[in-house]
């Protein structure tokens, strides 16, 4: 899918790049946990003008619309867990650019909640609408998000003075997600165990890289 992307957007976007290193492409491959039936791959689906949710597709990668199912990890190597690299996966948008060529702008998955759920849905956006989630990919290639501060353990006024290591973190589920208008099956994030929302089924999500 191509659309032209307002170039206030794209400024915003591009101010965010430092110094970085990147893999891929790889493939997110989605495995249920238990005796769950979901075997498939994430991909991007539109949600909204220059938005995606990380959609759950059933199967093996089509062949035909490969570029919704290819994603890239940045990280600076500043932040490490479990000798996993800290950083951002990053979905590639297609666009019309202003000489009508087809050009690529990076996106970075971030999570949104919503008031009353503790089930946040996945999004890649741009200027405003995206938000740098902090992830990793472990020794066994699981995708997990990391966060350096757990607030359960706070005590009145005092500042908990995060050790900067961080844990990781696996909260990962297929839900059907209700987002701007559209009601699809996506990757969403409990912050909580169980998850308000009854359609999530816990899934691992693990990273592959095509043979070849
Ligand atoms: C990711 O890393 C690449 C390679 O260093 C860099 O060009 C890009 O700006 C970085 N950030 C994003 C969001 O792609
Ligand atoms: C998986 O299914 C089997 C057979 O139906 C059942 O015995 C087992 O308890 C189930 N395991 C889980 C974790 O739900
Ligand atoms: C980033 O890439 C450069 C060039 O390949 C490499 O020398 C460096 O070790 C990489 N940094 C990390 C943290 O992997």
């Amino acid at each position: 899918m191509k659309f032209q992307l307002p170039s206030l957007l794209l400024g915003l976007a591009a101010s965010a790049a430092s110094a970085q290193n990147q893999t891929g492409p790889f493939y997110l491959q989605i495995v249920g946990q238990k005796n769950s039936s979901i075997m498939g791959y994430g991909n991007s689906c539109h949600t909204g003008a220059g938005m995606e949710g990380l959609c759950y597709g059933p199967g093996q990668v089509p062949e035909s619309i490969v570029a919704s199912f290819e994603y890239y990890f940045n990280y600076t190597g500043n932040t490490v867990v479990d000798d996993a690299q800290v950083g951002q996966v990053i979905w590639k948008l297609p666009y019309t650019d202003s000489n009508g060529n087809t050009a690529l702008e990076p996106q970075t998955l971030g999570l949104q909640f919503t008031t009353d759920s503790n089930v946040a849905s996945t999004n890649f956006g741009l200027g405003e609408c995206s938000s740098d989630l902090n992830v990793g990919f472990d020794a066994d290639g699981k995708l997990f998000a990391w966060n350096y501060i757990d607030d359960s353990t706070f005590t009145p006024g005092t500042n908990p003075v995060p050790s900067g290591v961080g844990k990781a973190y696996y909260q990962w589920y297929v839900c059907y997600i209700y987002y701007t208008g559209y009601y699809y099956q996506a990757i969403g994030w409990s912050a909580t165990s169980p998850p308000h929302n009854p359609t999530c089924q816990p899934v691992d999500i693990i990273q592959v890289f095509p043979s070849s």
